[in-house]
């Protein structure tokens, strides 16, 4: 690696605190110049979404998560006023939940719980980590983010006694994800065991005229916040999905808004070299060869940004991972993201990169700033910060000697407007790569389909639990139930379901036989 070249390959943006090293990835030096028209289609491409063109085209949707950070960009007058009425409710709710005016069956409220799962979760959990602080929270964030009733117990365990001073939160854009409406539902419940009004502590976050909408209508919660169809769920992080949880723990999102408005300002650059989006769209395109050939390993030296990688995840597979381009043609498109922290997984999968399988390239994250006060010296001149340091640096050698290619984020600190940074960077690289791959970022309709898959597993449930509680103590296998019922080409699934509703106190018996065909199962 010569100096020569980091020295070419090295943006370092100083007013925004970032910088971005592109030499460890091994393109040509023509490479640049040759995606050159590319690139600047994939400008224009932005620039049509940012005026408000129909960017979704799936959906019929305009795509305007870049006007969040900017109103006077939202193509209309009502969209300007929408987002900037928005963010007013949000400050002076806020102001009333942390001056007490707002408040709980029981006082002040202390905690919040979030209920919401992919987008409506992800950014609000990454920003609650990565800027929180248990010492300075004016609310402590706990979340619902799964239909996991152990999952649901456990937040709730941590929660005990003070949900009257625990404001619920139930983030949901379409208002009608399954997962988000039995959290719902299970918060009520406890609300109601601990002799609360749910509606008095509860807040929605949602889709005009949404189902979950018109519920919190209906019951009279303290208010609903706007969901627009012109964002997505993973990119909603800077509107109020992201924005009310961060508020109300205490976090300053105004600069966590303008940090993303300055790297909104720097990737709209179409200097491509100037651009650190448009820099890492071309990476990913070259290391992955535009067709996802190797996973992206993300690998931020920093404990408050271990979740980054996790919503990273989200954001790149559930924008990339798509089976057909703009023009209908099969591609199978993704970039494979996953991630923790350094150097704590260099004690785990970190062997494997190193001299395993070389499917990959790692996007490092290094924080310059190690914490606020002075660090003591674990060993003569040498602190546990250098060591942190000295972990990424000798790992990115490491890595490099034996081919393994990586970008590095430099970030001067974790703070509000870096956060907001890292957000939109991510945010422009996802939609310029998806423009140099010729696919719609901005639906998913595999996970829709995920949604439908689960309802028709839920409905042979119930036509299995009305048969057997039809006849009590008729034992049936898995075969006889499936014919009896019909659903022959789904026995496996109605193994599986009777033998979970078993393990379960459902009225349900099971008697294991050695093969398992011949295990049945009975209403008691
Ligand atoms: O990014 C997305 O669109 C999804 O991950 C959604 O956020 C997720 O499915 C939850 O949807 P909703 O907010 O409608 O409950």
């Amino acid at each position: 690696m010569s100096w020569n070249r980091f020295t070419q390959h090295y943006l370092h943006l100083e007013a925004l605190g970032f910088a971005l090293d592109i030499s460890r990835i091994d393109f040509p030096d023509d490479y640049l110049a040759s995606m050159e028209p590319q690139m600047q289609s994939a400008f224009a491409a932005m620039a049509e979404l940012e005026g408000g063109a129909i960017a979704n085209p799936d959906e019929n949707r305009a795509v305007g998560h870049y006007w969040l950070r900017d109103a006077a960009l939202a193509p209309s007058s009502e969209m300007q006023t929408a987002i900037s009425d928005c963010l007013a409710a949000i400050a002076s709710l806020t102001a009333r939940v942390h001056s007490g005016e707002l408040q709980g069956a029981t006082g002040t409220f202390e905690h919040c719980l979030v209920v919401g799962i992919g987008g409506s979760a992800l950014g609000p959990q990454f920003v609650a980590d990565a800027l929180g602080c248990p010492k300075r929270d004016k609310l402590k964030l706990h979340f619902f983010d799964n239909t996991d009733p152990d999952g649901i117990d456990r937040t709730l365990a941590a929660l005990e006694g003070q949900l009257g001073k625990t404001l619920t939160l139930v983030i949901s854009k379409s208002g009608g994800t399954a997962e988000t409406r039995n959290g719902m539902l299970e918060a009520q419940a406890a609300y109601r065991a601990a002799g609360l009004d749910f509606s008095q502590h509860a807040i929605a976050i949602t889709g005009a005229d949404s189902k979950l909408d018109a519920l919190a209508k209906s019951e009279g919660w303290i208010t609903r916040l706007p969901m627009w169809d012109w964002v997505g769920g993973r990119t909603s992080e800077l509107a109020a999905v992201g924005l009310l949880p961060a508020a109300l723990q205490g976090i300053e999102i105004d600069r966590m808004l303008a940090g993303a408005a300055s790297m909104d300002v720097a990737t709209r650059s179409t200097e491509t070299t100037r651009n650190p989006a448009a820099l890492l769209a071309l990476m990913w395109y070259y290391a992955t060869d535009g067709i996802g050939a190797k996973d992206m390993v993300v690998l931020p030296y920093k404990d408050r940004l271990m979740l980054f990688s996790k919503y990273l995840q989200q954001l790149v597979m559930e924008s990339l991972g798509k089976a057909e381009d703009l023009d209908g043609k099969p591609v199978q498109q993704g970039i494979a993201v996953y991630g923790n922290k350094g150097s704590t997984d260099q004690h785990a999968y970190v062997q494997q990169l190193r001299e395993g399988v070389h499917n990959f390239f790692v996007t490092f994250i290094e924080v310059l700033k190690d914490r606020s006060g002075a660090s003591l010296e674990v060993e003569p001149h040498i602190t546990t910060g250098d060591y942190l340091q000295g972990f990424y640096l000798g790992t990115r050698d490491a890595l490099y000697e034996k081919g393994r290619e990586s970008i590095t984020l430099t970030l001067d600190e974790v703070s509000p407007e870096s956060v907001g940074q890292l957000i939109a960077l991510f945010e422009r690289a996802v939609g310029f790569y998806a423009s140099l791959v010729n696919i719609n970022a901005y639906h998913q309709p595999g996970v829709e389909a995920g949604k439908k898959a689960a309802a028709a597993v839920l409905e042979l449930e119930v036509a299995a639990l009305q048969m057997l509680r039809a006849e009590p103590g008729k034992a049936y296998t898995a075969p006889q139930l499936a014919e009896a019922l019909g659903r022959q080409n789904d026995t496996e699934s109605l193994f599986k379901i009777l033998n979970r509703l078993a393990a379960n106190s459902r009225n349900i018996t099971a008697k294991p036989a050695t093969d398992i065909a011949a295990t049945t199962f009975q209403a008691d």
